[in-house]
Parts: C-alpha cells; structure tokens; sequence
C-alpha cells in the first residue's frame, strides 16, 4: 500500500506518519526529515536546500524529485507512507511515472490552529520525534521520550516564515487536492491527536 499525507505546514503530517507508518508496517519518507538532516552534515544538497528552507520558499522540484525516487525504491515491501511530497503539480506527475498512488489522505487544518500548533513545536535534534509544549510534551522538558536526545526548535517556526509557507501551501500544494480527487479523503486535522489516527485508521 502507498499512501501520500497531505496537508498544511503544521496539519499533523509528521506526527500522524509515524503512526500511521507503524500501524501498516510502511517506510515513513519525510521530505522535510531527509532535507534537514542533509542540512546538518552540510552536504551539496544541504547546502542548496538551506537557503529556500530558512525563507519558507520550496527547495527545487528536481532536487527533491531526485530525493524521493531514491527513498522510494529503497522502501519496504509492504509499500511507503510520503509526508511532504509531492508539493507541487510538477512533483506528482514525476511519482506518477514511479509508483502507484492507493490513497491520498488530507489533513485539514485552519490557519490559526497551524500558528498555534507551530508556535508550540520541539523536535528531537538525533531522531527527528515531533512534541508540542502543551497539546504533547515531552516526560522530562527538553528531552525526547524515544531516544533522549536534545529537543530544539526549528528555524522556519517563526511567525513570519509560517505564514509565508501557508501562502505557498496554498498556491502550489492545494491543486494536488483537485489532481489526486479520485483517491482523496479529507480528515478533520483539528481533531485532537488520537481522535485524528483512529479517522485514519478507519479510512485505511
Ligand atoms: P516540512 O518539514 O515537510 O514542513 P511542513 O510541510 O511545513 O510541515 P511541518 O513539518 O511543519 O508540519 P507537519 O504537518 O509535519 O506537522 P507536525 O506533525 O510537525 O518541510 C520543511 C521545508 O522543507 C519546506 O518549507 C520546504 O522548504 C522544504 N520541502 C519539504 N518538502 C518539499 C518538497 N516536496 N518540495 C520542495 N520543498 C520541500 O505537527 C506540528 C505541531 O503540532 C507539533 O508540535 C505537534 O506536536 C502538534 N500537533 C500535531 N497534531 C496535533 C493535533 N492533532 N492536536 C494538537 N497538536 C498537534
Ligand atoms: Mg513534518
């Protein structure tokens, strides 16, 4: 089974992916996970990508492109979950010519909840786990629960940069609504976080 989590910057794509990842034993590729940890060992693609990411702009489709063929033929038999691929028109018809597309699942937040969700997130710096100050933090402050490395929080959480990636959600992702409608199902993003996994489950 392939499935693709779509969904405003802050809807609940990595936080949802991990479990839904698990819960159908699926490789989780994270666009946005593979990018940062390229990022940190400064590498070409890192390098490239860092300036796009830190303005809240979309790293090049061919760079990414190139990125999720590779994650995609190194994914497990059972089939893979993408979270923030593809962004944009372009991207879709690149993996329409690499894989079959079962289901596309639509995380539906509004903006203000985004700013808040944002606003309040941690992310583990050794294994990418995802925490929010209030609605799911941490057992011990500053500390991942999974791995006990150091939490931090991203450099594009930043008001300014949230709403600038909003914007460019809304004018090169949201088309990909109306091109995957035949396989599309929208769930109620807003939803608190386990009430969100089981309307996935249910849809899978
Ligand atoms: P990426 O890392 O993918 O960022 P994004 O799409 O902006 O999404 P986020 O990771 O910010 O949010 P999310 O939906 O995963 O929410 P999360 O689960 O963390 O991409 C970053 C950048 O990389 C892009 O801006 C771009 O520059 C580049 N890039 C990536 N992919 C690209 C591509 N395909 N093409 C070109 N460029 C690309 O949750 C957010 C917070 O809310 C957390 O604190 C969480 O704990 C909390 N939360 C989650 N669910 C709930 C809930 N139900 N109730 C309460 N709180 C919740
Ligand atoms: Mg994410």
């Amino acid at each position: 089974m392939n499935i693709i989590l779509l969904g405003p910057p802050g809807s609940g794509k990595g936080t949802q992916a991990v479990k839904v990842a698990e819960y159908k034993n699926l490789s989780h590729i994270s666009m946005g996970d593979i990018l940062r940890k390229e990022m940190k060992e400064k590498t070409d693609i890192g390098i490239e990508a860092e300036s796009y990411i830190k303005n809240g702009l979309l790293v090049p489709d061919d760079v990414v492109n190139k990125i999720a063929l590779k994650a995609i033929q190194n994914s497990n038999k059972n089939g893979f979950l993408l979270d923030g691929y593809p962004r944009t028109l372009y991207q879709a018809e690149f993996l329409s010519k690499y894989a079959n597309i079962d289901r596309v699942i639509y995380l539906d937040v509004p903006l203000e909840i985004i700013i808040e969700r944002l606003a309040g997130r941690l992310v583990c710096k050794s294994c990418a786990a995802v925490y929010h100050k209030t609605n799911n933090p941490p057992k011990k402050e500053g500390i991942c629960d999974q791995c006990g490395g150091e939490l931090y929080v991203r450099d594009d959480d930043k008001e300014e940069t949230i709403v600038n990636r909003f914007k460019i959600y809304t004018k090169e992702t949201q088309p990909l609504l109306d091109y995957y409608k035949d396989k599309l199902v929208k769930i109620n993003g807003a939803n608190a976080l386990e009430d969100v996994f089981e309307s996935i489950k249910k849809v899978l």
